[in-house]
Formats: C-alpha cells, structure tokens, sequence
C-alpha cells in the first residue's frame, strides 16, 4: 500500500486552469504507476472566488489548505478584476493564504535547460548550465508592514504609504533556510539588500551575518539589489543560492527567469516552518501568472506548474527520485523539439498545453 497524500488544488484565474490541468493527469499517472495514491480536493481563490463568493478566499479554504499534506496553486488575477476593491483583489487572497499558512520561505530555482539555452533572450553562454536558487522571504517585509495606505492631505492631494519591516527571528529564519540549501549546494550564499539607503535592510545584513557564523562552511557575500538585478543578467552563473526580501525576490526571480527562456519554466515552493512532528505547511506555485492574453486557448506552458509538482514530490513528500523522474521527463521532451510558444525558437515543433502534458505523460511512461 503506497501513502495517500492529501493535496489541495487551487487553479486560480487565466492560464491557471489549463495548467492545474496538465497537473492532474501527470497525478493521476503517478496513482496508475503505482507510485502513490493522492486524495485531492479542489477550491477557489482569486478572481473566480470573487465571482462566485464576493472575496478572493474564504476562510473554510485556507481551513481546506492547513489541514492539506500540500497545497498546488495555479495563478491568480486578471484585467477582469481591475476595478474591485483594493482589499478584495484576487492578489489579496494569495498574499493572504501565503501569510495565513505562514509560509516564509519561498524557493524559486532558476534553470536552464540545455535545449532552451538559444530561448533565452540572453546569449547561450550567459545562461548556458545556469543552475540558481533564490529564496525569497514571502510573509513579511514592504508586502506585509504596518502602517500602510493611502490619506487625504489637509491641504488637498494625497499621501500613499508602506513600510519595510523586518525582525531578528524573521530574517533569522529565512537566512537559515539560504544557508541550508546552499550547505546541499554550491554552498555560496549571497544576500541582497539595499543596505546603503535603507536601514531596515541594513539590519537584515547584520542579522544574516550573525546566522553566517552557525555555517562556518558556506561562503557569504553581501550585494545591493541593483547591482544584483545587473549582475543577473550580465553573468547569472556568478550565483548559487541567492537570499533577499520579499520585495526583491519578486522583482529579481522575474529577472532571472528570463535566463531560463521563460516565465512559463519557473517553478516555486512556498515553505513554513517545520512543526515537532517534522510537518509543515507548503504550497507550490509556477512563478508566471495568469497570462490573460492566451488564457483558455490551450496554449499555455504546462512545465513550470508539472516543476512545482516535482518540488512538492521533494520537499513534502521526500520522493526526491520521483522528482528527478519528472524533472528528467521535461528536459527529455524539451530536446525531442516540442515547444510552446512562449519558448518557441527557431528550432522546435509548436505544441499546446495538453500536447504538452501528453509528451511528459509518454515520457514518464517509457522511463
Ligand atoms: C509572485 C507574484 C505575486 C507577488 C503577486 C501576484 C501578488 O508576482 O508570486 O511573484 O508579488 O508575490
Ligand atoms: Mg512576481
């Protein structure tokens, strides 16, 4: 009898959908194979749970997620939900479900493929065996630090505000999970900041910096973000595993993935903090968003939400091997040519999602 994991999907708005899809069937392959069997539940968030409950995730769902061995998310947003209340934006409910999960840690590898190195708007030997780990803090920092909004001057115009915030024990504990992964690495860690302007970032430095004599063995460097987001495209394999705020990490994993090829190949586990019994809290999530301009057109990349699968199998379920299985079924299907379109190159066979999917499906089959 193998375990049964209990996951919760979450496909979310646009593109999320057709790629959740893709998902479920590699799932559902894994179950046929014998590998494990998998009790799924499936709910709203974001702009669909808008329409059809007025707010961007209900209570019972982030019930639904805590109680979950793992949580899988597609995407959220959409031009659809403009003009809803800023509290109530779909954004509003994956910020809320990452902090009412607590999961601080997000990881956000960047690889490059070697079929996709000629996709990537940098040149082949730039990102060629790029191999990159960021890890961004999720839960805390500019996104989440009170006092925030927006106030009507006395004298007429308005004063919009938010503020940076960290703690010891919040940087502390997103450092150790960079220290970690890097001791299993390269063992290079490099946090970014903005240490030269802002103070609450000044004393992220200084507290990384007090973590670093706990991992004698990892070799740490310091870097200003804008001096990061330049270095990321001028020479990204400088970089092992990369540490910075939940501000920075969004905008630089952005970057980063352009080295890929895609937005559509990155994928990302969100991590909380390990209990006694050596469980935590996880959800997975493909970095791109809801790609409105080809959503329900079958076109989407599916490979970025089957890379989260994969990160799931890793790091909630300890099937490491099943992971590499996956991971290896990709890049075959990426060197026998089939390409969606937004890693179409001169080379390659065009294909949409489920083609896709079904290539990846095939490909596990023969493994
Ligand atoms: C991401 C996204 C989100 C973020 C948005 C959709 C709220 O850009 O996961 O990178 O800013 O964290
Ligand atoms: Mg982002």
């Amino acid at each position: 009898m193998v375990a049964t994991k209990n996951i919760l999907t979450l496909p979310g708005d646009g593109i999320g959908p057709e790629v959740m899809g893709e998902v479920r069937r590699v799932m559902a392959w894994m179950e046929q194979a014998g590998v494990v069997s998998f009790e799924i539940e499936e709910d709203l968030i974001g702009g669909c749970s808008i329409d059809a409950y007025g707010e961007p995730l209900r209570s019972e769902t982030i019930e639904k997620a805590k109680r979950a061995d793992a949580v899988l998310l597609g995407a959220v947003g959409g031009p659809k939900w403009d003009d809803v209340d800023f509290e109530i934006r779909p954004e509003a409910g994956l910020l809320a479900i990452r902090k009412e999960l607590g999961l601080f840690a997000n990881l956000r590898p960047a690889i490059v493929f070697d079929a996709l190195a000629d996709a990537s708007s940098l040149k082949h030997e730039v990102v060629s065996g790029l191999d990159i780990l960021i890890v961004r803090e999720l839960t805390g920092g500019i996104y989440f630090g009170e006092p925030r909004g927006v106030e009507d001057m006395p004298g007429g115009g308005k004063r919009g505000f938010n503020t940076l915030l960290y703690t010891t024990p919040e940087v502390d504990r997103i450092a150790r999970v960079g220290f970690e992964l890097a001791l299993k690495r390269d063992k290079r860690l490099c946090s970014i900041d903005k240490a030269n302007v802002l103070e609450s970032t000044r004393m992220w430095r200084e507290e990384v910096v007090r973590v670093a004599r706990d991992y004698p063995d990892v070799d740490l460097s310091h870097m200003l973000v804008d001096n990061a987001a330049m270095q990321l495209v001028r020479a990204p394999k400088q970089f092992d595993v990369i540490v910075t705020t939940n501000m920075f990490g969004d905008i630089l994993s952005d970057a980063a993935s352009m080295a890929t090829g895609s937005l559509g190949m990155l994928p990302s586990a969100s991590l909380g903090a390990l209990d006694a019994e050596g469980n935590r809290n996880a959800l997975y999530e493909p970095v791109h968003g809801t790609a409105p301009d080809i959503a329900g057109q079958g076109k989407a990349n599916p490979l970025a939400m089957l890379l989260s699968l994969a990160m799931m199998l890793r790091y909630s379920f300890d099937m490491g091997e099943d992971a590499d299985r996956l991971e290896k079924a990709v890049e075959n299907v990426l060197n026998s040519g089939l390409r969606t379109g937004d890693i179409m190159s001169d080379v390659g066979k065009l294909v949409g999602t489920v083609d896709m999917g079904d290539a990846v499906i095939a490909e596990l089959s023969r493994m």
